[in-house]
């Protein structure tokens, strides 16, 4: 039975900061953030913005984009680590915004960046055993990634979602949940605490945590696909924390197969898959599949039918390398998303709104808002200890 992913959707908030805005706030050369990180330009959510409003837009698109109907969907999970709510899923409050049925499994999943593909392998799964008698699933992976003011990690921060409808006959991206290389360790470079809107880090170690899990996830993935190498993969998507990250990945990745010039390859490789990712920053779960949309949407190359590589990576930790094989037609169909239109049309902040959005954010859950502007799922503030939503209409 062939699996994988028929459509993508993707979502972002309608406010941005550009990364020279925030250099030159912080006293830091523009030059490190754009070259020596990688990023332009990263989304900031505004207060009425949240992880439900951010996944149910994506699930919409990508629903939408596949002309699926909500009683299609037979699971539906959330991976996420900036959840709403210590017991209620992100997935239910989705569930009721985009009208999806009672005959479903609806669940959120946890492991920091990798949360979004546990979801997916545990949903190609459920297919190929047959428990999904036909059904779809739909996998969104929504973050905000918030390291603070005045941080070492401000600028990989980021906000968004992408959700993935995972069906038989996939229209997009086929994958194999049988040849997928893995790796877990249990390390303390990212976490965030109950107690803590912000996420704290160890970066450099980060660093070194996320190259040690994709030599191990590699070599993985070398012993159950024999004979493939880099070569092999007419483009590979990382996660994608900042661009530079992806240059190290590659470089790591390519030096298991004795590339001594690794460089060499990324342009071919890898670079259509940051052009997204590089005006919208780190977001988390999705990241990875940011990258993939990008690939698909940007990439000039003809891809019916390649190999591609894909890396997913979750700080704690977790990773997973894996192959899919590319749909005839699907880089038409991604590049129908105007997914640069969409980036195109958000707000760009100033310093001090930027500053202020952030210290705003802090306070949001424990008051009702009084007055929310424009249209679109968005969040309206707690009642009764009770987070309150509006749809499109509403
Ligand atoms: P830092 O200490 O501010 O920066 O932290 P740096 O000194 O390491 O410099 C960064 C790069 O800029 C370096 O390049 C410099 O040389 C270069 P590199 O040596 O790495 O190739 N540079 C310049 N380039 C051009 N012009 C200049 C200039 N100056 C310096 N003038 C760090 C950077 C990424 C550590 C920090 O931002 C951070 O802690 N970020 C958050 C952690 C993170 O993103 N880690 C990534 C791996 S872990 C992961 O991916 C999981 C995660 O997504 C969470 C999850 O799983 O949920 C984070």
């Amino acid at each position: 039975m062939k699996v994988g992913i028929d459509a993508i959707g993707v979502s972002v908030p309608a406010l941005c900061i550009d990364l020279e805005v925030l250099a030159k706030a912080r006293g830091v050369a523009p030059s490190k953030y754009l070259d020596g990180i990688g990023t332009w330009r990263m989304g900031v959510a505004p207060i009425d913005e949240d992880t439900v409003t951010l996944a149910a837009r994506a699930a919409q698109m990508a629903m939408t984009s596949a002309g699926a109907k909500p009683d299609e969907i037979g699971m539906l999970v959330v991976g996420t680590e900036t959840g709403v709510d210590h017991s209620k899923p992100v997935s239910s409050f989705v569930q009721g915004l985009l009208g999806i049925g009672s005959r479903c499994r609806v669940f959120e999943t946890k492991h920091a960046c990798y949360g979004g593909t546990a979801a997916l392998m545990m949903a190609l799964d459920w297919i190929r055993s047959g428990s999904a008698n036909g059904r779809k699933a739909l996998v969104v992976c929504s973050d905000i990634a918030r390291y603070g003011l005045k941080t070492p990690g401000e600028p990989t921060q980021g906000a968004g979602a992408v959700a993935l409808l995972v069906s038989e006959n996939p229209r997009l991206l086929e994958l194999d949940p049988s040849r997928t290389g893995q790796f877990a360790a249990d390390v303390h470079d990212f976490w965030r605490p109950l107690y803590s809107k912000d996420a704290f880090v160890d970066g450099h170690y980060s660093v070194q945590c996320y190259l040690d899990a994709i030599s191990g996830a590699y070599k993985h993935f070398r012993e159950l696909a024999p004979g493939v190498t880099a070569d092999d993969f007419a483009a590979l998507a990382y996660h994608v924390p900042y661009g530079k990250m992806a240059r190290k990945a590659h470089r790591q990745l390519r030096s298991i197969d004795g590339d001594a010039a690794p460089d060499a390859s990324f342009d071919a490789q890898v670079s259509a898959s940051l052009a997204l990712p590089a005006q919208v920053g780190n977001i988390y779960t999705g990241s990875l599949y940011l990258a993939l949309a990008s690939l698909l949407s940007t990439s000039t190359r003809d891809l019916d039918g390649q190999r591609i590589g894909l890396f997913s990576y979750g700080s704690g930790s977790c990773a997973e390398f894996f192959e899919g094989h590319v749909v005839a037609g699907a880089q038409a169909r991604v590049q129908a998303l105007q997914l640069q239109a969409l980036l195109d049309a958000r707000r760009k902040l100033t310093i001090e709104d930027y500053e202020a959005i952030m210290r705003a954010r802090e306070a949001t859950d424990e008051k009702t808002m009084e007055t929310v502007a424009g249209d679109g799922f968005r969040f309206l503030g707690v009642d009764a200890h009770k987070r309150t939503y509006a749809g499109p209409s509403a």
